[in-house]
């Protein structure tokens, strides 16, 4: 099935982008690495990897050339992305917007849910990345991203250890417990 969506995927770019074939090729190769931490779709089940699927364009493309030129360091993906030209970035940036977002949370804790509803309302998280959280231009989505992984990259932010990140964020949540980004990772995880 998910070999199905690349090879559909890979014809689609042929098609459309007069891509060749061998281009095509190398991209679905790489849809497929990423895949094993990403999730096949985009929809990452595992810990500490973020989901990319329905994320926007120019955000997942600014990410990939900041961890290929080295100025945002994920030493998990050491060596995915050097070499890779501008066009398969592109490429495969269009792989994952168009994939759909889907939420990988657990049970939902009423309460929590309230309350980073309430704090992501109250400290206006909406008017960069959307009231709905689904993220434009260089903001991502936090809508249906993995809740371990809001709450990591809050935390990195908070105390300014995101490195070769945009620190606008730093200030949103500056003196904000530990247990409000808890209750806003709950929150946001849940969102479709
Ligand atoms: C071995 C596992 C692994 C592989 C393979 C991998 N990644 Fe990652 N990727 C990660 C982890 C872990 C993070 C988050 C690290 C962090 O924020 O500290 C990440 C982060 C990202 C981000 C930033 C997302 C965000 O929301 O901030 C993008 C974009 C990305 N990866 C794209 C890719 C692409 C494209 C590929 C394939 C060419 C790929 N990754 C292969 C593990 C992997
Ligand atoms: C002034 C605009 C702005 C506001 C307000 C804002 N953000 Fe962000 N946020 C950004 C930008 C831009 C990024 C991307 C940072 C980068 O490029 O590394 C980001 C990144 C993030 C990330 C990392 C997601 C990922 O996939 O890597 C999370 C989580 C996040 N924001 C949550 C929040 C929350 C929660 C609030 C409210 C408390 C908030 N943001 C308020 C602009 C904003």
């Amino acid at each position: 099935m998910q070999f199905l969506r690349i090879a559909t995927f890979a014809l689609g770019l042929i098609c459309s982008s007069a891509a060749s074939l061998s281009f095509a090729q190398d991209i679905s190769a790489k849809i497929q690495v990423c895949g094993a931490c990403h999730g096949p779709d985009g929809n990452s089940k595992i810990v500490g990897t973020p989901s990319l699927a329905g994320q926007p364009k120019i955000f997942l493309e600014n990410q990939m050339v900041m961890i290929r030129e080295g100025m945002r360091d994920i030493p998990a993906m050491k060596g995915q992305l050097d070499g890779v030209s501008d066009a398969a970035i592109i490429a495969i940036t269009q792989f994952y917007t168009s994939s759909p977002a889907i939420s990988q949370a657990g049970p939902r804790n009423k309460s929590l849910f309230e309350k980073g509803q309430v704090i992501s309302k109250e400290a206006l998280c909406g008017t960069c990345h959307l009231p709905n959280y689904v993220g434009r231009e260089q903001m991502p989505r936090i809508a249906a991203q993995r809740e371990d992984y809001l709450l990591y990259s809050m935390r990195q932010f908070r105390s300014n250890q995101a490195t070769g990140r945009d620190t606008i964020m730093s200030a949103s949540l500056y003196g904000m417990s530990d247990d409000d980004l808890k209750a806003i990772a709950h929150y946001l995880s849940q969102l479709q």
